[in-house]
């Protein structure tokens, strides 16, 4: 294998050193290049640009391999659950009893939202976006706990653990008392019980009177939750990266990822499947129009829930997510029919060669929010789901940020293709 890149400009030949990590993935290392050849590197959207090593999550999209700290997706989905996993993802091994236990009592002691902050919501419309509240109440985090968002490293490492629970704890209650607060429902504290039944209580309880979660509820959202825990360097992790990089606090730098992730071209995709799905079965299509306005092109008509930046195959978690859209409909006698056309539309996409040749598989969206429907949440809660669930990958991230002696503040470069330098023009002569 190559240990160095050689590169010939202007009749110059400079050697860039090459990068290898621990999965064999390669890189040309850049980081000289400007300083020696007076040129940067081009690669819009960075879909070709390492931003960092990372020792958190290897994903191999040709392959469609996912694994948390060296563990696979499948391993993790089958025999963890959410808490476990988050500890993993943030501390890098798995727990032992008295880790586990610790963390969860930090989990519970950190869960509610104290009265200061649930004032904040009154000041939002009922019918605001679940995702434009959570990202502005969670930013408020900072503000009512200014000794853990310091906004200097070495003393918010320190606190880590602290904020850590409480960010993932208080983001998942946060989104429970939107749902509450949109539809006129008194918040319900929460209990100490574990954290997705907690997270189901505080959503639903008056529909299950005093709420115990059924098992078979309780492993749906824990699978739901595990399965968006992490996913590498996407939009909105490197987004948190971004902002922790000018060593902004880990609340601040969530409420940033939360920002990126209410886009419909990433974490939105959940939601923009559920209107696709609804549309097609209230037009009575079986999917066939919609997948010919697929192909048509253009990001407006697109097969929402399909395709991936980074998976060439079927993304791990969507083959995990419909089996267990499946079992959780067939334990609740649910039969939902836009199951069956999100089927019919993978089945006909996956023989169509406009998806195969450009590569296009269902990715970890298609099938959620069937499973978030069946479990009574409301289509337009299905982004902030996704955000409970990525939140220790985004705290990961942050402390890699935070504790990396060799850190710098995220600075891209850019090529300028505006107006050559010219002179003031006065009002006059403006035309
Ligand atoms: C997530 O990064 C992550 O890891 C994200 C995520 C995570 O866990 O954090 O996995 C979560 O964001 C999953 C993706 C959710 N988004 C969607 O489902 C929205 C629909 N998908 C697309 O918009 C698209 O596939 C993206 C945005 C996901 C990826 O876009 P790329 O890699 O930039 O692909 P592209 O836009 O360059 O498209 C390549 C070609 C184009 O056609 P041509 O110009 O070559 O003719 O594929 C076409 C696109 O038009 N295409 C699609 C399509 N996705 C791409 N055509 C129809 N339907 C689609 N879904």
């Amino acid at each position: 294998m190559a240990t160095t890149a050689q590169l010939k400009l202007d009749d110059k030949e400079y050697v860039l050193p090459v990068m290898v990590g621990t999965e064999g993935e390669k890189a040309i290392d850049t980081r000289k290049l400007r300083a020696e050849t007076g040129y940067i590197a081009y690669d819009q959207g960075y879909g070709n640009t390492g931003s960092c090593e990372s020792a958190i999550t290897y994903l191999d999209g040709d392959n469609g391999i996912l694994r948390h700290r060296g563990y696979p997706i499948e391993q993790l989905a089958q025999n963890s659950n959410f808490g476990e996993t988050a500890y993993l993802i943030i501390y890098g091994e798995l727990p032992n009893a008295a880790q586990r236990k610790a963390f969860g009592d930090l989990l519970r002691q950190h869960a509610a939202i104290e009265p200061q902050m649930q004032a904040i919501f009154q000041g939002y419309p009922k019918d605001a976006p679940p995702m434009a509240m959570l990202s502005s109440i969670v930013a408020s985090l900072a503000a009512h706990n200014p000794h853990l968002a310091t906004n200097d490293f070495e003393k918010d490492l320190k606190n880590f653990d602290l904020a850590a629970a409480m960010a993932i704890s208080k983001i998942r209650t946060i989104g429970a008392m939107i749902y509450r607060y949109q539809h006129g429902l008194p918040y319900i504290p929460p209990k100490d019980i574990p954290f997705c039944d907690n997270f189901l209580h505080m959503m639903f309880s008056e529909v299950y009177k005093d709420y115990v979660a059924a098992p078979e509820i309780s492993k749906a959202i824990n699978t739901l939750l595990l399965l968006h825990a992490d996913h590498e360097q996407n939009c909105s992790t490197s987004t948190v990266r971004m902002v922790g990089s000018s060593a902004a606090n880990l609340f601040t730098s969530l409420s940033a990822g939360i920002c990126a992730l209410s886009g419909p071209l990433h974490g939105g995709a959940n939601t923009a499947v559920m209107h696709m799905l609804q549309s097609i079965h209230d037009e009575h299509d079986d999917g066939t129009r919609f997948i010919a306005a697929a192909k048509s092109g253009g990001k407006s008509n697109r097969l929402m829930g399909f395709g991936h930046p980074v998976y060439r195959n079927f993304d791990p978690r969507a083959k995990i997510i419909g089996k267990a859209c499946e079992d959780v409909l067939n334990k609740l006698g649910i039969n939902d029919p836009l199951l069956a056309i999100a089927r019919n539309l993978e089945q006909a996409a996956l023989k169509d060669d406009y998806f195969i040749s450009r590569k296009l598989y269902p990715n970890v969206d298609f099938y959620s929010g069937i499973i978030m429907r069946a479990l009574g949440i409301p289509v337009n809660m299905f982004t902030v789901i996704f955000a409970i669930g990525r939140s220790p990958g985004w705290i990961a991230n942050w402390r890699e940020v935070a504790a990396n002696p060799k850190g710098r503040i995220y600075r891209p470069r850019q090529i300028y293709s505006g107006p050559v330098k010219r002179d003031y023009l006065p009002m006059a002569q403006r035309g």
